[in-house]
Formats: C-alpha cells, structure tokens, sequence
C-alpha cells in the first residue's frame, strides 16, 4: 500500500474556491481565472502516490504549487476538492485529536529557512517537538543530543541559531525533525537557501541518514539536479499539474512531452545517472 496517497487533489485560492471548481476542472486558463474571480487555482488535479521508504522529490518552479502541495500532508493545507491517504487512511476525516497526533508524531517537517526559534538553544529547538508533545526536559533533551551528534553538531547544543551558518541550521531544522521519529518527512526546499557546497555537503548527510532511518520522504525541489541525485522518483509538477511521475533514469531518458524533455536538457551532460 501506498504511505502517501493524493488523489485528484485540486486546491484553489480565494474567497469562494468552490465557486470556480467547476471552471477549474473543464481546464480554463489560470491566468484568466484570476484575473475574472480573484482565485488562484494551485493545483488542478493531482495525483501521487508515495511508498514507504520512498525519497520522493517534487520538482517544479516557483509558484508552481510545490508548497501548497506539500502541505496537503499534515493539513497546513485542506483541498478544495480531492482526498489525502496516510497508511490507506483518509485524514481530512481526522478530528482534533487524531490529527494534532499526525502533526506530532506521524509527520515531521523541515523548513527552507529552517524555521528556528531564534531566541532558544541549538538543544532547545531540536528538543521542540518533544516538548510539545510533553515528553519530560532531561528525556527530551537527551534524545536531542543523539540527533544533534548525528547531523554533526556535537559541542553546538547551547549556541543561539544566529551563531550557526545557515548549513549547521538546517542540520538543527533535521535533527528536530528526526528527533519526532516521525514515519514522513516533508521537506520543503530544505537546502535552497545554502551554498552550492554546502548544500553537496547536506545532500550526503540525507542520503546516510536515510541509508539506515528509510523514511518515507517527501521532498520539495526547483532544482532538477537535485531531484535527480536524490530521488527514488520525481514527479514533475507545473502550474498546479503534475506533467510525469518517472525515476531519474526515465525521466532523462523518456520525458513525457515537450515541458519534461527542455528542463532535462537544461542540465543536460552536467548528470551522469
Ligand atoms: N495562502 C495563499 N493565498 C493565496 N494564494 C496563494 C496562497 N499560497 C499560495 N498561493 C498561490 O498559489 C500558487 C502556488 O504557490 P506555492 O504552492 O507557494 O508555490 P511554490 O511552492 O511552488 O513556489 C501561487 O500562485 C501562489 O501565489
Ligand atoms: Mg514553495
């Protein structure tokens, strides 16, 4: 079974998405939607489905949809029509309590700009999603510790983020992600913000991570390097649609149309699969 299921997602924007669903349905132009009633549609009709285990990257530019869909997983987002599935469970049927339990212990995200407290410690902030959770201080902190030994921030726990380079931030943003252990994880456009280098240099710290935690991951990107490097499959996203769901192999190999085959192209011989 799928972890992750989004079926016929659709997502639009505005004071009264229902209203225009209809339009957006029969595949009116975007642009025209807005302009005529104010909403935008984000996503037209989106289908995926994630397995267990799974790097999934969902590739796109930016306004494409890729946050909003991502969203979708731990219902930051509600769709405006279509269903979403964790484990063959239907989450927008979720009350409060099943939910907050999805949001704190089956679902943890990580953010493009880490998303920290700014006035908390390094352990603090790894520590956070215990503590919400209400797990004890010294437990809590403790489990932090070992996440923050494994991303490589050993002797940092008591520094304040502002000291951190933005790379040694986002490994605090994954190591407060992981200390959940949660079941997915949601990235979105993790390594962005960061330095070519630096990002080379997260790009291994995710792939040992994930050699020996296999999570299911979902994992935003406008970078198709990126996505080929790091995914099991990509799913090519643009304007609210998703163009091709392919591994790395395929995608280079076999583009779906037009759209895929120029964004393959585009880095072209720089990726050797
Ligand atoms: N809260 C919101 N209200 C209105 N429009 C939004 C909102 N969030 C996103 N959008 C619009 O939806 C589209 C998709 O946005 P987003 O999911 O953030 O794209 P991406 O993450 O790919 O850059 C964009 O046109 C954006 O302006
Ligand atoms: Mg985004």
């Amino acid at each position: 079974m799928a972890h992750v299921e989004l079926r016929d997602i659709y997502k639009i924007f505005g004071p009264r998405p229902a209203s225009v669903l209809a339009r957006v349905r029969a595949g009116e132009d975007k642009a025209r939607i807005l302009r005529e009633t104010g909403h935008t549609p984000a996503l037209r009709g989106v289908d995926l489905s994630v397995e267990p285990s799974e790097m999934f990257m969902v590739m796109g530019l930016s306004g494409c949809g890729k946050s909003t869909l991502i969203r979708h997983v731990n219902r930051l987002v509600e769709p405006t029509a279509g269903q979403v599935l964790i484990g063959g469970e239907d989450i927008l049927a979720y009350d409060d309590a099943r939910l907050r339990r999805l949001r704190t212990h089956t679902v943890a995200m990580v953010f493009q700009r880490f998303g920290l407290m700014p006035h908390k410690t390094v352990i603090e902030n790894a520590a956070y999603g215990l503590k919400i959770r209400g797990m004890g201080r010294d437990e809590r902190r403790e489990v932090a510790r070992g996440w923050l030994d494994r991303v490589g921030l050993k002797g940092y726990e008591d520094s304040l983020p502002r000291n951190l380079s933005g790379g040694m931030r986002q490994r605090v943003g994954i190591a407060r992600a992981l200390a959940t252990d949660p079941e997915i994880l949601l990235l979105d456009e993790p390594f962005s913000a960061l330095d070519p280098l630096i990002r080379r240099d997260m790009h291994r710290v995710l792939v040992e991570l994930q050699r020996e935690l296999a999570k299911t991951i979902l994992f935003i990107t406008h970078d198709l390097e990126e996505a080929l490097k790091l995914g099991d499959r990509i799913a090519m996203l643009r304007d609210g649609r998703v163009e091709q769901v392919a591994t790395p192999r395929e995608l280079v190999e076999r583009p779906a149309n037009d759209y895929v085959a120029a964004f393959v192209e585009s880095v072209g011989e720089k990726i050797s699969l």
